[in-house]
């Protein structure tokens, strides 16, 4: 895998992008957001490999599979207007069939191909299935670490800058009670990942997030997330609910055990 294969698949990646417009102001932010979410996710790879003992060319392979692990968000803003994945509309599948009718791993083994493909669909699976073949396995994980990193990034940044309900789409358009469901107050005590499918409120999903620690691969991810201090901006801008201030403490505690 040469360094030439990643420029071309980057080139179309941009090319494809900025094929999108609209004339939602919302929207629009929310590609240029997917758009920069895409590539930080390619560089982030590049951060955390050195803890894997990856070769320049599976390097190489491992950020492709980041670039384009969203690739169907921009169809699935377009098209329906959303982030939220249903069974008709889901990013994982509208991201395998734009590369596969752009042809776009065209230049890689079949090897290679289904480690990006691996990668693609397995990347936000609450729990990581255990039929992922040993070849795909750790690409899946780097792209898992990478990704939960940067979404920490996007959203404590943006809970802790704009007024609620700034940017619905990336509230999951979800109420702003500030109720916490049992059910992710339970899961972050048990140091479980929140499954998506109890998720309520929007006090819900910002936990729901911050969960994302409990399900990272590389002490890398670990030391990133704690220095950013991505929980503590998110805890911030909740309610001080016992029940936020117990999760809280649960999240925190585990981080720094980790380090
Ligand atoms: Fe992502």
């Amino acid at each position: 895998m040469r360094e030439e294969v990643y420029n071309n698949i980057e080139a179309w990646f941009e090319n494809y992008v900025a094929g999108f417009e609209s004339e939602i102001e919302e929207i629009g932010t929310n590609i240029e957001l997917k758009k920069n979410h895409s590539f930080r996710v390619s560089e982030l790879i590049t951060e955390l490999s050195e803890e894997w003992e990856l070769d320049e060319a599976d390097l190489i392979l491992a950020r492709i599979a980041g670039l384009l692990h969203d690739l169907g968000r921009f169809e699935q803003l377009i098209k329906y207007g959303t982030f939220s994945d249903t069974e008709q509309i889901n990013h994982i599948q509208l991201g395998i069939s734009t590369l596969e009718e752009n042809n776009l791993l065209s230049e890689l083994s079949d090897e290679e191909s289904k480690i990006v493909i691996d990668s693609i669909q397995n990347h936000n699976e609450t729990l990581l299935p255990k039929s992922i073949s040993p070849t795909s396995l750790p690409f899946v994980k780097l792209v898992r670490d990478a990704d939960k990193i940067d979404i920490l990034h996007i959203v404590a940044n943006y809970y802790s800058n704009n007024k609620q309900g700034s940017n619905k789409r990336l509230e999951m358009e979800l109420s702003d009670k500030h109720d916490i469901s049992k059910k992710v107050f339970q899961s972050i005590i048990n140091e479980k990942v929140v499954d998506y499918k109890d998720v309520m409120t929007l006090n819900d999903l910002k936990l729901q997030q911050m969960s994302l620690i409990f399900d990272l691969n590389s002490k890398k991810s670990f030391k990133i997330i704690s220095e950013k201090t991505y929980l503590k901006q998110i805890f911030e801008t909740m309610p001080k609910k016992d029940e936020v201030i117990d999760t809280y403490r649960q999240m925190k505690i585990f981080l720094e055990n980790q380090l």
